[in-house]
């Protein structure tokens, strides 16, 4: 793919996809409740497909129209074995949800998945829910990873990756377990999991003091369907509204964004850097704050964020590197350790493409460092993304100042936002 320069601005109201990460979890938690459950607006890529298609595979009901579902949930003991492996493509969130969900059911699985998530840490699930004595066998700590059906017991977590991946396998495999499990967060993590479990009725109990969370489940307790409207997806959002600050005579409007505080990293570190952004119509939905947003081209400065930015902005770091590379001074983000176990090592391929782009930047014990120029001579204008969604979208976005920039292996890019390009370009983006 070929993002190239524009001229004009990005202007207009580009329709954002579900949110990922909700869509998941609107797949799985229906599908172990109790009743008929609709389910609007869920993002239709390849990593929900993956969810979709094991669940199907699992013995669930889901009736598929354009991007609503019907699921006919099962309850939460009565999955069926699937017929042969699960193969979960590049989704990790499917890999460690499912890895929890299946851990407590009443048959063997084999989870598979390609070349990138064979690669990304399994172990980091399979560790806590062996305490649960869960037997999990994993490839080298990756896929393929087998689950044996085992009895499992409630159990104590003190996590120490901030994950909130791990925390929901933890509980999806609680959630079927006799007796409470506790878990304690020392960081804040995406809640997603929790918000939907209560409004489904599960017996949860969190408890906040200060940035530690502690979450009590009681097990067995069957979840009572509810209809879910998923909101549109703020990681999505944040290539369009980066888009907009960086060029000039842009303003654009996003509708019905999940705006979760676990999870706006982005807008509060883009403000911090003199963003032109209005949050409107704030309102609530399924339990999740909603809001549209308002951006317009703005001067950026540089900023220094230190890692608890990166607890409530992981997957934003890449776009956030673009704007940083158009600010009037440099930028120093703190604490990315966890960028280099995502769908590539985000912290090394941001590096090395800011690189060939004429970027000055450098990385010192996983903090990132980057000093802009009015000018940019670029270096090698092949972008390498190692089949990462997040890379591919971000440098797409560094392509309408500095393009033509060719994007290798940008198909990655239907693993969260099939309609990336076509909504950019219906916004002034030239890219082909
Ligand atoms: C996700 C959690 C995050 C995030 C991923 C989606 C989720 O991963 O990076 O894109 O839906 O729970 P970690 O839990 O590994 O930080």
């Amino acid at each position: 793919m070929i993002s190239n320069i524009i001229t004009k601005g990005i202007n207009g109201t580009p329709q954002i996809p579900g949110d990922k990460s909700i869509s998941h979890r609107s797949v799985i938690i229906p599908s172990i409740s109790n009743g008929i459950c609709e389910i609007n607006n869920i993002l239709k890529s390849d990593d929900v497909l993956h969810t979709l298609n094991a669940l199907k595979s699992l013995g669930v009901n889901i009736e598929e129209s354009k991007n609503k579902i019907i699921i006919q949930g099962k309850g939460l003991n009565s999955l069926n074995k699937a017929n042969g492996e699960i193969y979960l493509g590049n989704s990790g969130t499917s890999a460690r949800l499912l890895t929890g969900l299946l851990s407590a059911q009443k048959f063997n699985s084999i989870l598979t998945g390609d070349k990138s998530l064979s690669s990304r840490p399994m172990q980091r699930i399979a560790d806590p829910l062996t305490k649960m004595n869960a037997k999990i066998y994993t490839t080298k700590g990756s896929l393929p990873l087998t689950i044996e059906r085992s009895n499992l017991k409630a159990a104590n977590f003190d996590l120490k990756i901030p994950s909130a991946q791990i925390k929901s396998g933890l509980l999806l495999a609680a959630l079927n377990t006799k007796g409470i499990t506790e878990i304690t967060e020392n960081k804040v993590t995406r809640d997603h999991t929790e918000i939907m479990l209560e409004s489904f009725g599960a017996n949860i109990e969190i408890k906040k003091i200060g940035n530690k969370k502690i979450i009590k489940i009681v097990g067995q307790k069957e979840l009572v369907a509810n209809n879910i409207d998923v909101p549109n997806d703020l990681s999505s959002s944040s290539f369009f509204i980066v888009s907009t600050l960086i060029n000039k005579n842009s303003k654009i409007i996003l509708k019905n964004i999940n705006y979760n505080p676990t999870r706006n990293g982005i807008i509060l570190a883009l403000k911090k850097m003199g963003a032109k952004i209005k949050l409107i119509n704030n309102r609530k939905n399924n339990n999740e704050n909603i809001c549209d947003i308002e951006v317009i081209s703005s001067d950026l400065n540089g900023c220094e964020l230190g890692p608890e930015y990166a607890d409530l902005m992981i997957d934003e770091y890449p776009i956030l590197s673009i704007a940083a590379s158009f600010a009037k001074s440099p930028s120093i983000f703190r604490g990315l350790k966890e960028l280099r176990v995502k769908e590539s090592d985000r912290l090394k391929l941001i590096l090395l493409n800011l690189q060939n782009c004429g970027v000055n930047c450098k990385s010192e014990n996983d903090d990132l460092f980057i000093f802009p120029s009015k000018e940019y001579q670029i270096k090698n204008n092949l972008i390498q993304t190692d089949f990462d969604h997040r890379i591919a979208m971000a440098f797409c976005i560094m392509g309408t100042k500095l393009g033509p920039l060719n994007i290798k292996d940008s198909d990655s890019i239907n693993t969260s936002f099939p309609s990336f390009k076509n909504e950019f370009n219906n916004l002034g983006g030239n890219i082909f």
